[in-house]
């Protein structure tokens, strides 16, 4: 990770043997004043944590497990532009680096095959409405073969070296994918969110499929329309009312 060929992120790097979650030790280190672009890098995590309150399996030297420390300046409420802008550029670094077909199920997680190989976890932290700095936290499975999996992640979740067969540098995984964020962001800030939405919609695998989406309001089934202008998802629900739903657990339940 010597060549990193950013400007901002990764300048400043903790890299650490196993810990319980990056995510923390990042949280951490911004009260200790980490500034824009840390990043903690970790060879395993005891205790790594999902969306939605879920454990993350993040076993040693087997994967990229990282958290990012942005500070963007960006009002509060387009903070879901920041979620799907992410979910790009972490599929297109693995598309970079391995011979997979990988695409993103709203908001940020990225499937192969209808199987999870990555996702992301976004803590950002607010004051009177204003964002103050995002943690971002990326999980990729890289190089762990189907018996480093638990029994109940064998069926749901893959790697890029089971999807794609052969082993991947995770070194050159988080340096592109360091320079795509750091690439999206400047596009994002010039011209908005409309290029981003594009390359997110090129990139999907949710939209015009069936789906069920558990999320704060309870369970919500339908079709998969839209991204809107805020990265919300637009459901045309069973009854046909159109729904929009601005966080939650997509399950694609059909083709
Ligand atoms: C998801 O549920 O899809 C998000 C998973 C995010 C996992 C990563 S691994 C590095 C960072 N540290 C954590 O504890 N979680 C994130």
């Amino acid at each position: 990770l010597t060549d990193l060929n950013t400007r901002v992120l990764g300048k400043q790097i903790k890299l650490l043997d196993v810990v319980d979650s990056t995510q923390r030790v990042a949280h951490e280190w911004v009260k200790e004043g980490a500034p824009e672009g840390a990043m903690v890098i970790a060879e395993g995590q005891t205790a790594g944590r999902g969306r939605m309150g879920r454990t993350w399996h993040s076993p040693q030297g087997k994967g990229v497990w990282m958290s990012l420390v942005l500070k963007p300046s960006v009002p509060l409420h387009l903070t879901p532009q920041l979620t799907l802008l992410s979910a790009v550029a972490l599929c297109r670094a693995i598309k970079a680096v391995a011979p997979v077909d990988a695409g993103i199920k709203w908001p940020n997680d990225i499937l192969i095959g209808g199987r999870k190989v990555a996702g992301i976890l976004l803590e950002s932290s607010a004051e009177d409405e204003r964002l103050q700095y995002v943690v971002a936290g990326i999980g990729v499975s890289v190089n762990l073969t189907s018996t480093d999996y638990p029994q109940e992640l064998r069926e749901i979740a893959t790697s890029l070296r089971i999807a794609g067969g052969e082993t991947v540098d995770r070194a050159v995984l988080i340096r592109t994918f360091l320079q795509q964020l750091e690439y999206l962001y400047e596009l994002y800030t010039e011209e908005g969110f409309a290029p981003i939405k594009s390359l997110w919609e090129a990139l999907n695998v949710t939209l015009g499929h069936p789906v069920s989406i558990s999320g704060a309001t309870g369970v919500v089934e339908g079709v998969a329309m839209e991204i809107d202008d805020l990265g919300a998802l637009l459901i045309k629900d069973n009854s046909g009312k159109r729904v929009k739903v601005y966080s939650g657990d997509v399950q694609i339940t059909g083709n």
